[in-house]
Order: structure tokens, then sequence, then C-alpha cells
């Protein structure tokens, strides 16, 4: 994969100029969203590195991560007469950056293209790492190719417009990059309080959190091996989701990964041997922000079988990736259907 650059920007404008400077290209297009052409292209839209840019605006919200979008955004850079030189910026939330960077990765067998994440989650985790795609068949981002954005610029200017919901959402990834990097980092991470934000104090752990990201993306770009464990709280996070999602329910993805977070620990303790005072507290932490998603033992079953659904399984065995400790990373894991059931229970009632 081409190499990324990710920009900590302090001046969006300038960083802007020189990732499309690092892009030489014919016509330029802009994605947004039905939500942020109106909260943040405003911010951008009178710079002078963008004007002519041709415009694309796809429905907001997860639901609307389809391939009927995918087509939308193929049939505008087509009418707008994109070529293989064409440039496509995808100004937007997780949403935006995976669906916009796939379709451009897979027009006219791929042009270039820079993400500007403007939630905490695209941010800290979505935007970084080159995976792209879209939900299909009900599951989640089941569709997709690893191919990096050229630029990533991190501006957190644009969290200032986010409100607990989405801020809670994002810290969730940052949370779990806090447990599988040092104790020094996740002990600072519960003690941030995201009621209360302190933007300056966000923006140090943000780009904290970025790092410890790409580090692990350096060393594992296609999630062969240890990249694995970002997906740490996900296997039972994205059950949660897709589960909520066939029941209509709106969960945003940071709080059923903080839910799978707290399921994954129980299996971490149980499996691996994480010392349960370190559970307890981020437990306390997650359920205190987050509150409980609500199910009962009726729906483990389901929720089992979405887990086998699970990217990083291997035949019919459920995969996780768990913690021995904080920072000490244990690909690769089984757990039995009896200890998953456990770790439901304890999320339930613990
Ligand atoms: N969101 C997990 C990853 O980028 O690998």
């Amino acid at each position: 994969m081409e190499k990324q650059d990710v920009i900590i920007s302090q001046h969006l404008e300038t960083s802007l100029e020189q990732a499309i400077a690092k892009c030489p290209h014919d016509r330029l297009f802009v994605l947004t969203d039905t939500t942020t052409i109106d909260k943040c292209w405003p911010l951008v839209k009178d710079y002078a590195c963008v004007s002519g840019a041709k415009m694309i605006t796809i429905a907001s919200t997860d639901e609307n991560k389809t391939l009927e979008s995918v087509c939308q955004v193929w049939s505008a850079l087509q009418q707008g007469g994109a070529t293989r030189h064409s440039l496509l910026i995808n100004l937007g939330g997780g949403m935006v950056t995976d669906l916009g960077g796939f379709a451009a990765s897979t027009y006219k067998r791929g042009i270039k293209y820079i993400n500007i994440p403007t939630t905490l989650l695209s941010m800290v985790d979505a935007s970084v790492g080159g995976k792209t795609g879209f939900n299909f068949g009900g599951l989640k981002n089941e569709i997709g190719v690893f191919n990096n954005a050229s630029s990533v610029i991190l501006d957190t200017r644009f969290l200032q417009t986010l409100d607990y919901d989405n801020i809670a959402s994002g810290y969730a990834e940052m949370l779990k990059h806090g447990l599988i990097s040092n104790t020094d980092n996740w002990a600072e991470l519960l003690g941030f309080d995201i009621a209360e934000i302190d933007y300056e104090r966000l923006q140090q752990l943000v780009a904290k959190s970025v790092g410890i990201k790409e580090q692990v993306v350096l060393v594992d770009p296609t999630e062969k091996g240890l990249r694995m464990i970002l997906n740490y709280g996900h296997t039972i996070g994205h059950a949660l989701e897709s589960l909520a999602m066939e029941e209509n329910r709106t969960v945003l993805h940071g709080y059923a990964v903080a839910w799978g977070l707290v399921a994954e620990l129980y299996l971490s303790v149980v499996i691996c041997g994480f010392p349960t005072e370190k559970m307890r507290q981020t437990v306390q932490y997650i359920k205190q922000r987050y509150g409980v998603f609500s199910f009962d033992c009726k729906q483990y079953d389901r929720l089992y079988e979405l887990m086998r659904h699970d990217k990083k399984n291997e035949g019919d065995t459920i995969n996780f990736s768990l913690l021995g400790n904080v920072g000490d990373i244990r690909l690769k894991q089984t757990a039995t259907k009896e200890q998953i059931f456990e770790a439901l229970d304890f999320l339930r009632e613990g």
C-alpha cells in the first residue's frame, strides 16, 4: 500500500494545500454527507485550494453505507468527468471516509483520495490505516479493500461541532488504544472527562491515539497478525451493533465497541489472566459513561451467530483478540460458547 501521511493540523488551509499539492490531478471532487455539507464544508469552502471542486453529497448515517451510496459516488464522478488522474477529498465521519475511500479505490481501478475526518471516531480509527468499504447483507463493512488515503488531515476544531454521544463513540476506540498500548496511556484516558471537554488536552490524546494505531498498521497493514488487536472489543461489539441494526435500534459504533470491550475484558480475565482490578476500573468508566445495552438471554444465540461472521474467524472457530494485561497482546484466542455466554451475562449484569 502507498504510504499515508497523517497530519495533526494546526492550520487546515495550509495542511490541505500541501496534501493536494502531493496529488497532481486534473479534476477535484469533494464528498460530504447531508450533515457535513452544512456543519463542516463551510469551514473549508472558501479555501483557494478547493475552488472549482465538484461537490458530491450522500445521505448521512451508517444505514446509508450501502452499495447504492457507492454507486451514487461512482455516477457523480463519471458525470463530473473524473479520470484516472482526478482527486477525491472525503470530508466527514467514518461513513464518508470508508465509503468515499472505497469509491475512489475502485473508480477506474483507483484514483487518489484525501481524508478529512470530522468525527472523533473517524479521526482516531476509521480514516487512518486504509480500510475502506461498505455494509452488505446486514453485516458491517462486509465488502471493501485496503487502500491508504494519500493524506489524512486531523483538525480537532471539527470536534467542537459534535454532541456528547459522538464524542463518547470515538472515545471508545481511544480507550481500546489505551488498553492495547501501555498502562500510562490507559490511566491517562480513564482520567479524562468526556462530559467536560478540555479540547487542547483532547487534541494531545487524539495525536497519541492515532500514533498507536499508526504503529500497529505500519507493522501489519493488511491484518495478517498484529493488526487484529485493533479489533479488541469488536467481535462482540459488532455483533451487538448488527443485532441493534436488525431490531431498528440506533446504536453508535463506539457505544457497541465500549460494551464489546466490557465483554471481551471479561474473556481476557478468564482466558488470559488479565488483572481483575484493571478490568474493574475500565468497566466502571464505561458503565458510567456509556450506560447499558438492553438485551436478554433469548438473544444470545443470535449474537453468537453474528459473531461467527466476524472477518477474523477461520473455519467455524470464533477468534478473539484478547489481552493478558494492558499492552500484553494475545491474538487468535478461542472462547467456548459457554464462556461467550458468560461474557454476555457479565455485560448485562456486571
Ligand atoms: N478499525 C480497526 C482497524 O482499522 O484495523
